[in-house]
Parts: structure tokens; sequence; C-alpha cells
């Protein structure tokens, strides 16, 4: 890993791209492409910059200030991060180096060529004791991964023209036999999720910004993605890790944007 150097080189003037052009002229560079929020996000928005992480790791501060110089872009949306909570409460240290370090990389990136930074965050970073968080509720994270995410937050509060998306998501169809009965959630499916920031972002919304659906429980958002498909019944008293019971999110405000005069949120997402 390299950090950035007070002394690094001031950025040479970028050549525009196409290939990145999105929405409303937006040049976007989107980290983590090859993973679940980023191949969701591949299928709607192919025309987003998606560098792998060889060519583009967050936590090279040099190889990414170069990878810049390529293209002109005006937002940097990054949903890269190291995303296993068993692992992280085992050995913290990768979280530390990618979650917390590397974000703040992005942040000093984002600062340094004045783009807008869009960073994804998770509803994990609440409590998880009484649900329907607003966003300027007290933050408490449940695990080691929900604290490198809020110390991502943090590196991105710096940031004046910044966006702080906190969800929840998971492939479609449900990928495990049970589902908690007693948990409950602001859940929807990736792609649905990634549709909703994707128009978010054509809305310019800056700030933080909580992206779900309707509270319910992790079984009732299970049989949703598949009503045909049979899921047993699990509590999350016999879960054997620390399973927080209510962690959904009010999510007033991205109605409240997305419903403004001149955007829209379509039918099927009123939720
Ligand atoms: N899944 C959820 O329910 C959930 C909920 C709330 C928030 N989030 C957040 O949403 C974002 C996307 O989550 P996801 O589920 O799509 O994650 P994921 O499937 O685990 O993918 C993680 C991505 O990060 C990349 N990455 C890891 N280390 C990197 C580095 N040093 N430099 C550059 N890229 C690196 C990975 O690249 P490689 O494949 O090459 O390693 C991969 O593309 C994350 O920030 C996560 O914390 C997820």
């Amino acid at each position: 890993m390299s950090g950035a150097n007070e002394s690094d080189p001031a950025p040479e003037p970028r050549a525009p791209s196409r290939r990145t052009e999105g929405a409303g002229g937006a040049r976007i560079l989107f980290t983590g492409g090859s993973g679940l929020l980023g191949s969701a996000f591949r299928k709607i928005r192919p025309e987003y910059d998606y560098p792998s992480e060889t060519v583009f790791d967050v936590t090279d501060y040099r190889g990414m200030e170069a990878y810049l110089r390529r293209g002109a872009y005006t937002t940097i949306f990054h949903a890269a991060a190291f995303t296993s909570p068993p692992k992280i409460d085992a050995d913290p240290l990768q979280a530390l180096e990618v979650n917390v370090i590397g974000t703040a990389n992005v942040v000093r990136l984002a600062m340094a060529h004045r783009l807008k930074l869009i960073y994804v965050s998770t509803d994990y970073v609440f409590r998880g004791d009484r649900g329907r968080y607003r966003e300027e509720d007290e933050l408490h994270p449940v695990n080691k991964y929900a604290w490198s995410k809020l110390g991502g937050e943090c590196a991105v509060r710096l940031s004046d023209d910044s966006l702080i998306l906190r969800t929840t998501f998971g492939p479609a169809p449900f990928p495990y036999p049970k589902a908690f009965v007693d948990q409950w959630t602001s859940r929807e499916s990736v792609d649905v999720i990634a549709g909703l920031m994707a128009r978010l972002i054509d809305r310019n919304a800056r700030g933080v910004v909580h992206v779900g659906g309707e509270r319910k429980t992790v079984y009732e958002y299970a049989t949703s993605l598949d009503p045909a498909r049979p899921i047993g019944e699990l509590s999350i008293k016999d879960a054997g890790f620390a399973a927080p019971a209510d962690t959904s999110l009010d999510c007033a405000l991205m109605k409240k944007i997305l419903l403004a005069p001149d955007g829209g949120i379509r039918k099927e997402e009123r939720t």
C-alpha cells in the first residue's frame, strides 16, 4: 500500500473521455465494479467507468492518481470495500487498509481533483435495537465491519461535495435456505437498490441519504424475491453470532428527493 505525499506533483489536465459520460454530462468512475453492487450498476449504467482493483487499488494513492489522468471525470462512486464481517472480526487489518485508509485515499483524491464523491455505507452503522433510523440518528456500529464503514463515512464528511448512501441489499433469489423471522430490515434486491441509487445520482443528491424499501422481516424480504420458493424460518436467537434485531431505515428523504417535481419515483419503487 502507498499513501499520498504532500510533495506529490499537481495533477495534470485530463482529456475528455466519452466512455464515462453519464446522465446530465456526469462522468463517473465507479470503484468496486466487480462486486455485487457494481455488477448491478454495470447493467443499468454501462457508460460509467469500472476500473478493476488491479488498475485502481484504493490503497494505492499514486496508482489511482495516475489512472485518473486517463479520462475527465466529474464524480467518483466509491463502492469498493472489504465486506466480510466474520473475516473482519477475526482479522480487522484489511478492513483498516481498504475501508478506512482506502476510503480516506479516495476522499483525498476527490478533493484534490475537485470531484464529487459518492460513498456506499451500511445500515449496520446503527445499533439495531429500534429501527426506522433517520439520517441524523445516533450512530453505534454493530461490528468491526460497520465500524470500518463508519470510519469511511467520517473521511467522506470532510468533503463538501459528497453523498453518503446508507443501505442494505442482496442478490435475487435469496441465497440461503432459511431466513430470520425476527430481524427487521429495509433490504431490497441489489437491482432495486442500484436503480434507486442511480436516480439519486441523476438528482444530484448530496449529504446523507438512506436508500431502501419498506420495513419488513428478512423472511418477508426473502419470500418476496421468489414467492414460489419455500424458505425456512430462523430466529436470530439461534444465529450463533450477534445479529441486530432491527436496522430498518427511514427512507423518507430518499422518497422526497425522488418525488420532487422534476423527477419522480416509479410506481414499482413506491414502498
Ligand atoms: N452487500 C450489502 O448488503 C451492503 C450493505 C450496505 C453497504 N454495502 C456496501 O456497498 C458496497 C458494495 O458492496 P458489495 O456487496 O457489492 O461488495 P462486494 O461484492 O464484496 O465487492 C467488493 C468490491 O470491492 C473491490 N475491492 C476490494 N478491495 C479493493 C481495493 N483495495 N481497491 C479497489 N477495489 C477493491 C472488490 O474487487 P475484487 O473483486 O477485485 O476484490 C469488489 O469489486 C461496499 O462499500 C459495501 O460496504 C453493502
